[in-house]
């Protein structure tokens, strides 16, 4: 027996701000295939996650919708926890970095790295937003590029020429948050001195991640290692820096630390000893799976802290490339941009799984969701190759032989040539090269269809005396087809857990496939898996679409300082039909995060019109108010139904949002003009 391997594993930390989407699933789908597949070897091995639930962007959006941002992140963590379990994904702890143990090891880190002289003290000048009273990431600036002049770029880089910059230099900048031009203000930072790692880094690296980034820090090493600011200042969501009132921890200083917080929960309550997964010299595997774009964070600044404070670096950082969607970037308008609840309305999680197992090799390339292949590859491989041998064999078996399986197997040297494949499948699921295995795999479900087809078992069951050697042949069929599934099993834990109530038999194991199942008892056949069809694809993407569209409804942010649009002829203006409206009801809708249902009349004609100002309005302030609206608007189906024409209002968004209000004595139907 091998020595039990003790390992743990993570996947990055989701923002609590947004709903997961096929994008994310990729990262959870190769992590939950190689957890699964060390746990089926029979190693000790535990996924722990957690919500990413601090920063700005979480503040802000709290604060956009009213509620305080612990409520926003509860919300959150429930949706991405049912997601997850829809598509399998089988974490031992998911947990939030918003949580008692991410607050200890936070500031235990930090105050062993200050006390070992790794904490420098700064005093930067930062983009500040005199409105909202707030500093300003970059993200949360847009302006004209410093480089090209570019309009509409963000802070930090420009879309167009692809240069960087600090939002300092650039022209014309406006804050996100409340449209006011930005001042500069000057404030004290606390920085973390990654360069007192170079040494350590420079060998952690060259044994601990993939080539293509090993390459990648090179660079960076080369460049030189800048301190990393740490600190930030009110209004922030996060935990406040002890010794340092008034300074909060940038949240992706506290997010990798919420891998162990996470763990750290598991281990209480589970009685598992924390110090010896992770204090310095532990025996234990430990494995981030993160995306290519968050390497630096993870493979220079997690192992320098980690380090610094005294613990183990992990073992293993593996990175992956993005989706992309019929070879491109997933988009809202195209409906590519695709949910994970979305998703699941229309199509099996196992599907995917197979796919993006069917795509995923060990690099950091991007893979291709293809909807026109996945729709092939399901119905081919998995439908046409693997369940396909379980429905020819199954009927023979209840019918001719009552259900049992023979005493031996009509082709031995098949199954033991499976069986002997099992080795080099073991070694591809362990080096992440899924796609190799799912090759080698189908290659074998190939072959034991060839064997079906020329045994021909409805064939010799229409003769006499052949009974004994329909059983046999079937009784392989059925062998072989355990073996496929045993394979699959990490891939496909669905199809397998059916497969094994059909076969009757306990959980597999990967040792299972070592040996036949012989004179047993199966369980009569259902449908394993149907065959998937172009007409859901075609309908989850046209409600993707939908969906997105309907987000945008809501009144784009818009602020005094916003430039003036494109000059349009008379003509254009012309063909809008601008009238006075009355609104007679205005209601909620379920389910929906920004919208109003209101009914307008236009001096007796009554249209619904779904606005996007729920959360500057109450319905009942809204009722028997003036508006004005656009009565030409073609109709347009939403998620919530029709909306027939669009009322016309102004502001930044959140609260401040201005239904337009006419002044008594307009009536309703008026034209505009
Ligand atoms: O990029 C992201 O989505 C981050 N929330 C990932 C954090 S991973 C880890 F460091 F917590
Ligand atoms: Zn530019």
């Amino acid at each position: 027996m091998p020595k039990q391997r003790q390992i743990l594993v993570t996947s990055a930390l989701p923002y609590a701000n947004g709903p997961i989407h096929i994008g994310h699933m990729v990262e959870y789908l190769q992590t939950d295939i190689w957890v699964r597949f060390q746990k089926m070897l029979g190693n000790h091995c535990l996924y722990v996650c957690a919500d990413d639930a601090h920063g700005t962007p979480i503040m802000l959006k709290a604060q956009d919708e009213g509620i305080k941002p612990e409520a926003l992140i509860a919300r959150y963590h429930k949706e991405h926890q049912s997601d997850f379990a829809s598509f399998n994904i089988q974490f031992d702890n998911y947990y939030s970095t918003h949580s008692a143990e991410n607050r200890h090891f936070a500031n235990f880190i930090f105050q062993q790295l200050d006390t070992k002289g790794h904490i420098a003290t700064k005093t930067i000048h930062q983009a500040f937003d005199p409105q909202a009273n707030m500093f300003l990431p970059d993200r949360f600036i847009k302006g004209e590029c410093p480089n090209c002049g570019a309009a509409d770029q963000y802070g930090d880089s420009c879309e167009v020429c692809g240069k960087t910059y600090s939002p300092l230099d650039m022209k014309n900048p406006v804050s996100v948050v409340s449209g006011a031009t930005p001042i500069t203000r000057q404030s004290e930072h606390l920085f973390f001195k990654l360069g007192d790692f170079e040494k350590i880094l420079r060998s952690w690296t060259a044994k601990h991640v993939q080539a293509e980034i090993a390459n990648k820090l090179n660079d960076w090493f080369e460049q030189g290692l800048q301190d990393w600011d740490i600190s930030r200042d009110p209004p922030y969501f996060g935990f406040e820096i002890p010794g340092h009132p008034g300074k909060y921890f940038y949240v992706w200083l506290d997010a990798p630390i919420g891998y162990m917080a996470s763990f750290k929960h598991y281990c209480e309550k589970n009685g598992l000893d924390f110090d010896q997964y992770w204090g310095g010299g532990s025996k234990a595997e430990l494995y981030h799976f993160i995306g290519k774009d968050i390497a630096y964070f993870h493979t220079l600044f997690w192992p320098a802290m980690l380090h610094g404070a005294g613990f183990r670096m992990p073992e293993g950082v593996f990175c992956h490339g993005f989706l992309t969607v019929d070879g491109q970037k997933m988009s809202k308008s195209r409906g590519t941009f695709i949910t994970a609840a979305t998703y699941l309305k229309y199509l099996n999680p196992e599907y995917f799984r197979y796919y993006i197992a069917a795509k995923l090799g060990s690099g950091v390339d991007d893979i291709d969701f293809n909807l026109e292949d996945f729709v092939a590859r399901v119905n081919s491989d998995l439908v046409g190759k693997v369940v396909n041998i379980a429905s020819r064999c199954a009927g023979f078996i209840h019918k001719h032989s009552d259900g049992q399986l023979g005493s031996k197997l009509g082709e031995k040297k098949l199954f033991d040539q499976l069986a002997k494949t099992g080795k080099l499948i073991a070694e591809c699921y362990e080096a992440r090269q899924y796609s190799r295995a799912m090759r080698e795999i189908m290659a074998l479900a190939d072959q034991a269809n060839q064997y079906i087809n020329d045994q021909a078992p409805w064939v010799l069951a229409k003769q006499e005396g052949q009974a004994v050697q329909v059983q046999a042949i079937c009784t392989t069929g059925l062998n072989l087809f355990r073996q496929l599934v045993t394979y699959l099993k990490p891939v496909l834990p669905g199809l397998a857990a059916d497969a094994e109530r059909f076969l009757n038999i306990k959980p597999l194991q990967w040792s299972d496939a070592a040996s036949p199942l012989l004179k047993h008892s199966i369980n009569p056949f259902k449908p394993l898996l149907t065959r998937v069809e172009i007409e859901q694809v075609e309908a989850m993407v046209n409600e993707s679409k939908q969906e997105w569209a309907n987000s945008a409804t809501p009144i784009p942010a818009s602020n005094p300082n916003e430039p003036i649009a494109p000059t349009v002829s008379f003509d254009d203006f012309a063909k809008l039909d601008l009238r006075i409206a009355k609104i007679i009801q205005a209601k909620q809708v379920e389910g929906a995060d920004k919208l109003l249902q209101l009914t307008l009349d236009l001096n007796g004609e009554t249209r619904n019109v779904f606005a996007g100002i729920k959360s500057a309005y109450d319905p009942g302030e809204l009722e028997g108010r003036l508006t004005v609206m656009v009565a030409n608007l073609a109709p347009r189906k939403m998620k919530f139904g029709i909306s027939e024409g669009m009322v016309l209002a102004a502001g930044p968004g959140g609260s401040d949002i201005f239904i337009l209000s006419p002044d008594e004595g307009a009536i309703p139907g008026m034209r505009v003009k």
